[in-house]
């Protein structure tokens, strides 16, 4: 794994802006997985080299933080939150609905690559639970209709 051009002159110009390399992991993550869609650990030993640190340090980051994904991902990754509120209020009638729609369950990609599902920790919207991102967009107090008519408007 190497940066193409365009995200290696990013890279370059965050560099200037984070004079600790440290705190560029997780941006140089960031870029890795838009170049690629996912984070292998050949992206996590290119950065560890890039920046002039161990890739233990990167590693870290790239598990601590479910934005970053350890395997590919559909076309559109569906996280559905599964932590405490989003779990009284249902979000399991969620997930069921797309191990019966779509064939998949948690940790799964469709067959055609166009969804993956990730059950994962609170996302930060407790008040209006149950809670999905679909490509980091949010959405609020889901249920299954709501979700069948995000699904529609997919391309
Ligand atoms: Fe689901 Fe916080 S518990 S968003």
């Amino acid at each position: 794994f190497t940066f193409d051009a365009e995200r290696n002159d990013e890279f370059e110009r965050l560099c200037t802006r984070y004079p600790i390399r440290e705190s560029m992991i997780m941006p140089a993550l960031w870029l890795a997985q838009e170049q690629q869609g996912w984070i292998s650990a050949e992206v996590i030993e290119y950065i560890a080299e890039r920046l002039d640190t161990y890739p233990a340090k990167v590693y870290e980051l790239a598990t601590f933080y479910t934005m970053y994904h350890l395997r590919p991902v559909g076309t559109y990754h569906i996280c559905v939150c599964r932590t405490l509120s989003c779990y009284l209020r249902d979000k399991q009638e969620i997930v069921d609905f797309i191990t019966d729609e779509i064939g998949i369950k948690p940790g799964q990609v469709s067959e055609d690559g166009r969804f993956s599902l990730e059950e994962v920790e609170c996302l930060g919207h407790c008040g209006t639970a149950p809670v999905v991102q679909i490509n980091g967009e949010f959405h609020e107090e889901m249920n299954v209709e709501k979700l069948k008519a995000v699904l529609a408007h997919l391309d």
